[in-house]
């Protein structure tokens, strides 16, 4: 018997992966980057156990048994074995997977980048993988690739057929932007009604403006992001994040059926983001949203008090659908530091 357990985080995009090139390689229409969360925070926890005497494989999320029959694990399962150090017995044995995350799941909070970083993350070491695993984690969840690594990282689109060079790369480590922040608000915990994964191949087939947005606007959108991340630009980074999540969820309602991710809470919140920011004269805060109503928030350390004292005072927690919120320093380092 062995048994191996890890921690991955989430990561929240600041320029969104919407849609796939291939949907069976999991190959994006686009660049995509985010910043990694600390590992303290937002996390799924997973643990595998390999045994001779296991008859099949197995796995857990948050205690209710899924099917290891999943295409994308099984994906995930094959290339980890292509990918394992030679003669291994451990390789051979079936496996019992047990993952929980301490966050909602599948609500637009990344849990399928936490859960399918963990879950190849752990594997890998089980089997001595060596080299990037980030093509792996791709397999699980598109967004997956980006939780391998800590501090800021771009998934690469890649030119080739077979996604070998669609990988994630670390664009800059956490201690180049020490003061970012990251504050979630939970609007509603809930499962969303469309998953990513359905919700994007819908776009794919309806939306003309994901067309639009894919052909003229992404590109400079990421050379423009990486370059305020690397010259510490707060206004330039947040200004690409709003507006990089607006157009993403105008794609959604471009969608058709339309996608409605955001409520009315997560409009009143963007609302209150651009009149803090116009009362302080500057870009203090920007915030984005993922496939769901949640927010995420990046701003600076030393507006973080100012900030949370607003949202507690215009969404004071037993009159309002905003549950919680906390400050969450990015990661500090890739998800190998974070071995427990
Ligand atoms: P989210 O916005 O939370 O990422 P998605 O629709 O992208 O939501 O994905 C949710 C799916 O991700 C879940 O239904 C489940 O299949 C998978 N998932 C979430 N957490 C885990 C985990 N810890 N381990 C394995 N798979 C997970
Ligand atoms: C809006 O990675 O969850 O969060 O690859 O189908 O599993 P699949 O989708 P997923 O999509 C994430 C979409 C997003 C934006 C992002 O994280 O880049
Ligand atoms: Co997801």
């Amino acid at each position: 018997m062995s048994v191996i357990t890890c921690v991955a985080p989430v990561n929240i995009a600041v320029i969104k992966y919407w849609g796939k090139r291939n949907e069976e390689l999991i190959l994006p229409l686009n660049d995509s980057i985010s910043a990694t969360l600390n590992v303290e925070y937002m996390r799924a926890k997973t643990t595998v156990m390999a045994s001779p005497t296991f008859k099949e494989n197995k796995i857990w999320l948050n205690g209710k048994e899924e099917s290891f029959e999943n295409p994308r694990l099984q994906h995930c399962m094959k290339e980890l074995k292509q990918r394992a150090r030679k003669n291994t017995d451990v390789v051979n044995w079936n496996i019992h997977v047990c993952s929980e995350n301490n966050f909602p799941t599948a609500a637009g909070l990344a849990s399928s980048a936490a859960g399918y970083a963990c879950f190849v993350y752990a594997i890998a070491q089980l089997y001595g993988v060596e080299g990037d695993i980030t093509a792996i984690a791709r397999r699980g969840s598109g967004s997956a690739c980006r939780s391998i690594y800590g501090g800021w990282v771009q998934w690469h689109v890649g030119k080739s057929d077979d996604g070998s060079d669609s990988f994630a790369t670390q664009i800059a480590g956490v201690s180049h932007w020490p003061e970012m922040r990251i504050l979630t608000l939970v609007v509603n915990s809930s499962r969303k009604k469309c998953s990513s994964t359905d919700g994007m191949r819908r776009s794919i087939a309806t939306s003309s403006l994901l067309k639009y947005r894919v052909d003229h606007v992404v590109k400079d959108r990421v050379e423009g992001i990486i370059r305020a991340i690397k010259e510490k630009d707060f206004k330039a980074f947040a200004e690409i994040t709003m507006k990089d999540s607006n157009q993403f969820h105008a794609i959604c309602s471009d969608t058709y059926p339309p996608l409605s991710y955001v409520n009315e809470v997560s409009r009143r919140i963007i609302e209150l983001i651009h009149a803090y920011n116009e009362l302080r004269g500057t870009t203090k805060v920007a915030y984005t949203f993922d496939a769901g109503p949640n927010a995420c928030l990046y701003l600076l350390e030393e507006d973080v008090p100012e900030v949370v004292a607003l949202i507690q005072y215009v969404f004071p927690s037993d009159t309002e659908r905003v549950e919680y919120f906390k400050g969450l320093p990015i990661n500090p380092g890739s998800l190998s530091d974070e071995l427990k």
